[in-house]
C-alpha cells in the first residue's frame, strides 16, 4: 500500500510502499478514506517531538473496515469507522475512572516479538500513534476505532478522529464550560475553531478568538465568536481584559507556544480556568505570574479532549447531522496522498484551516 513515510527528524514525508499485515486478534484492518492533516503531525516533522523512525505518520482519519481479526465482535467488514489515537485498554486506572484518554494502552500495541504490523523489506516501520493514518489501509486494535453511522460522509468525519474531538472535548469534558461563560481562545487553526464551535454549542456567553490571520478571524466568526482580536496587531491579554472588564472564565491555548500558554493564564479573571491544548514542544518550560495564584487562577493540560470516544463521537456527528457544527467548512482542500508536503508548509504559514487526504 502507499503511505507517507518519515525518515529523518526534521525531515518531509516521502510516498513509499508500506506493506501491512493481516489482522491478528482484537485487531481490525481499515480502508483509509479520508486523513486530516493536523499540526500534531507537523511538530514531528520540525523536530519539536521525536518518534522512532521509520515511521508512518497521521492519525486524524475515517475509514470503511475491510477485515476483522479473531475475537473481535464490535465491528464487522464494512462498517464505517472514525479512528482514534486515545486507543483504550479498559483496565487500567485511566480507563476505568473514566479518563481513558490518558490509558498508557500497552496491551493494545503488538509486542516485540510479534510480527510489525507496518514493514518494509523486512523491517520494521513503527506506527505512528497505533494508528499511521498517512496511508491507504491501517491495522489498529477494535478498541482505536468507533463506529458510525453510513450516513456520515467520511471526510468529515475524518476531522472528529483528532481536532473536532480535542476542541470540543477541551471545552465540554475538560474545562466543563457552563452556559453563559466568558470564554477566549487563542488560535484559530482546526483544534483552535472547534473550540470556539464547542463554547458555542456549550452556551458560552460570549466567545472570544484570538489569531493573527484575519481570515482565521473570520472563520472563527461564522463559528460562533462574538469577539475577534488580531493578536499581530495588538496585545491579546489587555485587549481581553478591555472587553470583558477584568478577563474571561475559561481561556484555551490552541496553539501550543511558551508565550501563548502565559497569555491564556493573563487573560483569566480570579479563579478562571486556562486549558493548554496545543503541544507546547518538548524541552519548554512555561513561565506564570506567581502572585496570581493567590486569585485562584487554574492552568491545566488537556490531553485529546479529555475524551471518551466511543460515547463522545457518535455524539459529534449527530451535531453534525443535526446541523448544530460546521465541518464543512473546517476542511480548507482535500488533497490526495502526495499532496501532504504542501499541506504541512500551508499549515505552517497558517493558511490552511485543515487539508484532508482523500485516498481513492
Ligand atoms: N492536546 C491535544 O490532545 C492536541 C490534539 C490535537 C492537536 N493539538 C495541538 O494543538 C495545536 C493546534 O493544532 P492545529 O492543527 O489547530 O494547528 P494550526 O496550525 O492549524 O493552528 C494554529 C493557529 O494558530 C495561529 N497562530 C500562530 N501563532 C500565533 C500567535 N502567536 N498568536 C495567535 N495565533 C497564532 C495560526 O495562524 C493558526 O491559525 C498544535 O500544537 C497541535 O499539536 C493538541
Ligand atoms: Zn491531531
Ligand atoms: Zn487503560
Amino acid at each position: 500500500m502507499r503511505a507517507a513515510v518519515l525518515r529523518e527528524i526534521p525531515g518531509a514525508l516521502e510516498i513509499e510502499d508500506v506493506g501491512i499485515d493481516k489482522p491478528g486478534p482484537h485487531e481490525v484492518l481499515v480502508r483509509t478514506v479520508g486523513a486530516g492533516v493536523c499540526h500534531s503531525d507537523l511538530h514531528y516533522l520540525t523536530g519539536a517531538y521525536t518518534t522512532p523512525l521509520p515511521t508512518v505518520m497521521g492519525h486524524e482519519s475515517a475509514g470503511v473496515v475491510e477485515a476483522v481479526g479473531p475475537d473481535v465482535s464490535y465491528v464487522r467488514p464494512g462498517d464505517h469507522v472514525i479512528t482514534c489515537l486515545s486507543v483504550f485498554c479498559g483496565e487500567c486506572e485511566y480507563c476505568l475512572s473514566g479518563r481513558m484518554a490518558l490509558c498508557a494502552h500497552e496491551d493494545t500495541m503488538r509486542g516485540l516479538d510479534a510480527p510489525p504490523r507496518l514493514h518494509q523489506n523486512g523491517e520494521l516501520v513503527h506506527q505512528y500513534a497505533d494508528l499511521s493514518s498517512f496511508a491507504e489501509q491501517m491495522l489498529v486494535h477494535e478498541h482505536a476505532v468507533v463506529k458510525v453511522t453510513p450516513d456520515m460522509p467520511l471526510d468529515r468525519a475524518a476531522l472528529i478522529g483528532c481536532a473536532v474531538t480535542t476542541g470540543l472535548g477541551a471545552v465540554f469534558n475538560t474545562a466543563r464550560v457552563e452556559p453563559g461563560a466568558v470564554v477566549a481562545v487563542i488560535g484559530c487553526g482546526g483544534v483552535g475553531l472547534s473550540t470556539v464551535q464547542g463554547a458555542a454549542i456549550a452556551g458560552a456567553g460570549r466567545i472570544i478568538a484570538v489569531d493573527i490571520v484575519a481570515a482565521k478571524l473570520e472563520l472563527a466568526e461564522t463559528f460562533g465568536a462574538t469577539d475577534t482580536i488580531d493578536a499581530g496587531k495588538v496585545d491579546p491579554v489587555e485587549m481581553v481584559r478591555e472587553l470583558t472588564g477584568g478577563g474571561v472564565h475559561y481561556s484555551f491555548d490552541a496553539i501550543g507556544l511558551k508565550q501563548t500558554a502565559r497569555q491564556a493564564f493573563e487573560m483569566l479573571r480570579p479563579a478562571g480556568t486556562a486549558t493548554l491544548v496545543g503541544m507546547i514542544a518538548l524541552g519548554t518550560d512555561i513561565e506564570l505570574p506567581g502572585v496570581d495564584f493567590l486569585s485562584e487562577k487554574v492552568v491545566r493540560g488537556s490531553c485529546m479532549g479529555s475524551n471518551r470516544f466511543r460515547i463522545d463521537m457518535p455524539r459529534i456527528v449527530d451535531f453534525y447531522l443535526s446541523g448544530r457544527l460546521n465541518l464543512d467548512d473546517l476542511i480548507a482542500d482535500r488533497i490526495p496522498l502526495d499532496g501532504v508536503n504542501e499541506a504541512m508548509d500551508a499549515l505552517t504559514r497558517g493558511e490552511s484551516t485543515r487539508s484532508v487526504i482523500m485516498f481513492d
